[in-house]
């Protein structure tokens, strides 16, 4: 049953991001869904990897559509939040999800592309999304409680340093505080944006780590909960962040990692 709200997902084809776009679907909201292709990445933990996300969940009821868009690109994500304007009247909450990981070594070989790139795509993209998603809210009366919601996917690299990883850390760290930072300005305007910071979970960008016997005991050692969580983990976590139950939350990052930041 609808909810009369819309959402957009970037990155919605895969992982967590697939994830999310169904759970908002069952939500109520009609969601667009966003991302550089309407396939799922090769290599991710999806059973029904084969339909794109949209399509399965308007087969199981729901409501979405799909309108392609870089995240990095201004003028792409402007017609991702215009179109979704156009066909659907307004825009309740975004869902920068968006990312990618360009793979381990420690700053001295990380090749300066794969930072800019993963800056480009993990931090700018989430700025350029809320930028266009807050000039909208701007425009609209408050709902319930808010005029508009965002929820950054960060992660625990945006929390502790991990290992070899210095531009993604750099990058969710970024998030989080871009995170608070926008909460504070726009409180007033009834606008809430919130962080996920998930810990290590199954999808195609982490299929590298859990395939490697080494990388994998090491990341299960260092979890204090018995097994890595999944995308649905996440998704809870946006559903509840998009909610209204939420309602008096802003600036806040939620960790959904079994416990890896708690120690
Ligand atoms: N999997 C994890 O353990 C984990 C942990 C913490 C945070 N995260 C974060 O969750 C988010 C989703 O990651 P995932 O694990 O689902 O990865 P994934 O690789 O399975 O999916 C990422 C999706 O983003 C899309 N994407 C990549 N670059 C894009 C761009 N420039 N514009 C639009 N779409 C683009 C890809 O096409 C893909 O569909 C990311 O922000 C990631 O950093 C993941």
């Amino acid at each position: 049953m609808t909810n009369n709200k819309v959402a957009i997902v970037t990155g919605a084809s895969s992982g967590n991001g697939r994830a999310i776009a169904k759970r908002l679907a069952q939500d109520g909201f009609t969601v667009v869904c966003s991302d550089l292709h309407p396939d799922a990445r090769p290599g991710g933990y999806e059973d029904d990897a084969d339909t794109p996300t949209h399509e399965a969940i308007v087969r199981s009821g729901g409501q979405a559509t799909f309108i392609a868009a870089n995240a990095t690109s201004m003028t792409e994500m402007t017609s991702l939040v215009g179109g979704a304007v156009d066909q659907y009247g307004r825009l309740d909450v975004m869902v920068n999800n968006a990312g990618i990981f360009t793979g381990l070594a420690t700053i001295v070989d990380e090749k300066e592309e794969d930072f800019d790139k993963t800056i480009a795509v993990n931090l700018k993209g989430v700025w350029i999304g809320s930028k266009l998603a807050i000039t909208q809210f701007l425009k609209q009366d408050v709902v319930g409680d808010t005029r508009g919601t965002i929820v950054n996917i960060a992660s625990i690299g945006g929390l502790i340093g991990l290992a070899q990883e210095p531009g993604y850390c750099a990058s969710k760290g970024g998030v989080v505080n871009l995170t608070r930072q926008l909460a504070v300005d726009f409180a007033a305007e009834q606008i809430r944006v919130n962080a996920v910071c998930p810990g290590f979970l199954a999808t195609a960008m982490v299929r590298p780590f859990l395939d490697d016997p080494d990388l994998n005991t090491g990341l299960h050692a260092q979890s204090p909960w018995p097994n890595l969580g999944t995308a649905n983990d996440v998704a809870q976590a946006v559903s509840f962040l998009s909610s209204e139950e939420s309602r008096w939350m802003t600036g806040s990052s939620l960790t959904v990692d079994g416990g890896f930041t708690a120690r």
